[in-house]
């Protein structure tokens, strides 16, 4: 009971704990126990807490190993994250990734989230107080319509040229619901490079991270993402991942930061 508990003071690191209480690890219940931390001055602090002892757990099904039967191809990256795929998807640190080595089933298709949804309407309203009017231009896309967008960029400029603005039908993000492309609602920039300096794509780089997302495919990280720059390119993935890949301006691949490739097999 006390593994992990410490007490410090101004003075000493380690003051001496004790626990003391009315209980019986013999009889399932809820006890009520008291810690006690005493300095060299003999001053005195008690915080309470509560022990609840539980039947032992004698079922067979306790010595299984934690739930994974949905889960195959457990791994861990070169970073260090741990990942699985589940139903043909994969996560890394609890995070969907589809890029050109991981991919999604054909019939994998959940529309645009509700959190990608709502996160771009926040940054849309608080971008629209700045002046800066935006609007999702495409969100999520199937497989068949993904199918179709790539089929047409090979025909027209050849697998090798499309392959680096083009995802595969089965390895685009927008098949994730998690990504938008997004457009202003000012001036006809529009998926096209001729939006990489406009001031909605100032404006996105610096506060999209705000509200969860990330530019996914940066200038210059090609090598990483497998893609050429996307000003337009938003992906949903936390506040809390977003911030760090934000990295203070100078974005950092969903690539670089798990340990992992894009790349066709
Ligand atoms: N343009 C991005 C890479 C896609 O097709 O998903
Ligand atoms: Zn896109």
């Amino acid at each position: 009971m006390l593994k992990g508990v410490s007490a410090k003071d101004n003075y000493t690191k380690d003051i001496k704990v004790s626990v003391d209480g009315d209980y019986d690890f013999n009889k399932v219940g809820e006890y009520k126990i008291y810690y006690t931390a005493k300095d060299s001055s003999s001053n005195e602090t008690k915080e309470e807490a509560t022990l609840i002892v539980k039947e032992k757990n004698n079922d067979s099904n306790s010595k299984k190993p934690p739930v994974t039967s949905n889960n195959d191809n457990e791994f861990t990256t070169s970073k260090g994250f741990k990942g699985y795929t589940k139903n043909g998807i994969t996560y890394i640190d609890g995070i969907l990734v589809a890029n050109k080595t991981y991919s999604l089933p054909q019939s994998y298709g959940p529309g645009l989230t509700k959190e990608t949804q709502a996160a771009i309407n926040s940054m849309a309203a608080a971008a629209a107080t700045d002046g800066i009017n935006v609007y999702c231009q495409s969100g999520f896309r199937s497989f068949e319509t993904q199918q179709r967008l790539y089929n047409n960029y090979s025909k027209r400029d050849g697998v090798e040229a499309a392959d680096i603005y083009s995802a595969r039908p089965g390895y685009s993000e927008h098949q994730s619901g998690l990504a938008c492309d997004l457009c202003s609602k000012d001036n006809s920039a529009c998926i096209n490079s001729d939006f990489d300096n406009s001031n909605e794509a100032k404006w996105l780089s610096n506060n999209a991270y705000k509200f969860g997302l990330i530019l996914r495919y940066p200038k210059g990280k090609t090598n990483e993402t497998g893609y050429k720059f996307e000003s337009w390119h938003y992906r949903y993935v936390g506040t809390e991942l977003a911030t760090k890949l934000y990295n203070n301006g100078n974005w950092i691949t969903l690539e670089d930061y798990f340990g992992i490739t894009s790349e066709y097999k």
